[in-house]
């Protein structure tokens, strides 16, 4: 059987990774692809209950309890239903993964890179996104998008998101094969006609 292929969306709090990856699951189901749509952190089942520790947590949190937790969620994650369906030839759409803890808790928290790529490395079992967009907006489109009912993720400020932006930016220059940075201060249509471009490459 065909392996199936694993993208991954990134980018900051509005920048549209949901509303894409509702679009390319969409076209790719409409083209006669499996699609499976999924997210970090909150996957089906367990992932749920990260989600509303991370997410909604209202107490304080340590730096590094908060990468631990993203990464038991992405551990489970990839085990439970990202490797089974990569290997059943699945295309599997994932809003935030591995990049995500690389540019907020590394990036934007300042903890060690190193470290998070050798952490993130055992949380994925070595599994690696064929393709990764990375939705650019700046902070002022960003908050535009969100709106005033903000996560906490979302409430960290100005100078979290120019870093966790710049954190991107960077890891997007280390790996540019995979990564692929898209301006998504332009309209969904424009944003998905990139989208479409590169998915188009990678399924040839
Ligand atoms: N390119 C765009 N132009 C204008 N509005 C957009 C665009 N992309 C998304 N939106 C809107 O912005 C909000 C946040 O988008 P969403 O896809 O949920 O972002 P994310 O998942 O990255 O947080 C939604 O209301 C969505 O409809
Ligand atoms: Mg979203």
């Amino acid at each position: 059987m065909q392996k199936g292929l694993f993208i991954t969306f990134e980018g900051a709090d509005g920048c549209g990774k949901t509303t894409q990856l509702n679009l390319l699951a969409q076209y790719l189901e409409q083209n006669g692809y499996d699609v499976i749509k999924t997210r970090e952190p909150g996957a089906k089942g367990l992932g749920e209950k990260f989600r509303e520790i991370l997410l909604n947590y209202d107490g304080d949190v340590s730096d590094r309890c908060e990468s631990f937790l993203f990464l038991a969620d992405r551990a489970q994650h990839v085990d439970m239903i990202i490797k089974p369906a990569v290997e059943k030839g699945k295309i599997v759409l994932c809003d935030r993964h591995t990049d995500s803890t690389l540019a907020y808790q590394g990036y934007g928290r300042g903890l060690d890179l190193k470290q998070i790529n050798m952490l993130n490395n055992i949380a994925t079992d070595g599994l690696k996104p064929d393709m990764t967009f990375v939705f650019d907006v700046d902070i002022e489109t960003s908050n535009k998008r969100v709106g005033k009912e903000k996560d906490r993720m979302e409430s960290a400020g100005d100078d979290f998101f120019t870093k966790v932006r710049n954190g991107y930016l960077q890891i997007a220059k280390m790996e540019p094969n995979r990564i692929k940075v898209i301006d998504s201060t332009r309209s969904i249509d424009e944003v998905f006609e990139d989208v479409k471009m590169y998915i188009k490459n990678a399924l040839k």
